[in-house]
């Protein structure tokens, strides 16, 4: 397929300088999950989800994320007290919710209860609740933090992943595909579009191009 780049024209786009800023896009919107402790079973004190869209991963070995939290936040507090959260992925459906536990906060309102979200504790970090209604949820453990400006940055170590049923195949494997992955660029919340390629596709033989598209 490769071959083929020097035929194909793609538009170029002469460019205009701006100030500094950070669009970066698109992000997952992620709800981050956080308590001041767990009481018993599913009953966490302080339990709360901040939506976020500063968060990636910058390592594969071991597993570890960075996420960037505004002092001020009350999911700051949870955070720094605990050294503990989770990052719960959103779909489609939650695009509301997301928004809502972006604008409101957990001082105020209890937002787990008034988005209907059910909390369950995980295998690897019982003391940080995860949302039943995320397709997945990475839990981490705060490794680092470095106060940048606006925004403190956290680097945790992902200590485990709390996966649906419905996106994992019978020999193990996940498909976030399934997920219905929601997505956010510069101020709107979308769904992806369709597969345009794979991993490597670029480079794949045809046949195995034509098999896995
Ligand atoms: C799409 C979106 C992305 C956001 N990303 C971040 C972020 O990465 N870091 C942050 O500190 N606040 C972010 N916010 C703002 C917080 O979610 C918001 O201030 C929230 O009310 C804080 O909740 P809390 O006080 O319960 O922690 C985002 C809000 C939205 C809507």
């Amino acid at each position: 397929m490769f071959e083929q780049f020097a035929e194909q024209v793609l538009p170029v786009y002469p460019k205009r300088s701006f100030a500094p800023g950070t669009l970066l896009a698109p992000v997952p919107p992620v709800l981050v999950t956080a308590a001041r402790e767990r009481l018993s079973d599913s009953l966490y004190n302080g339990a709360n989800a901040m939506t976020a869209g500063w968060t990636g991963i910058v390592n594969t070995k071991p597993p570890v994320l960075s996420l960037a939290v505004r002092p001020e936040r009350f999911t700051y507090d949870l955070i720094n007290e605990t050294g503990e959260f989770a990052i719960n992925l959103a779909t489609v459906e939650m695009a509301a919710q997301v928004d809502f536990c972006g604008v409101r906060s957990g001082r105020d309102v209890d937002k787990i209860a008034k988005c209907g979200f059910h909390v369950e504790p995980s295998s690897s970090l019982p003391s940080v609740p995860i949302l039943l209604e995320s397709p997945l949820a990475l839990l981490c453990k705060v490794r680092k933090s470095e106060h940048l400006g606006s925004h403190t940055l956290f680097l945790a170590d992902i200590v485990g992943l709390e996966v649906a049923e419905a996106i994992c195949s019978n020999d193990g494997k996940i498909d976030l595909g399934k997920a219905g992955l929601l997505a956010y660029a510069h101020g709107h919340y979308y769904e992806l579009g369709p597969v345009l390629g794979f991993f490597g596709y670029s480079v794949a033989k045809a046949k195995i191009r034509k098999q896995r598209l």
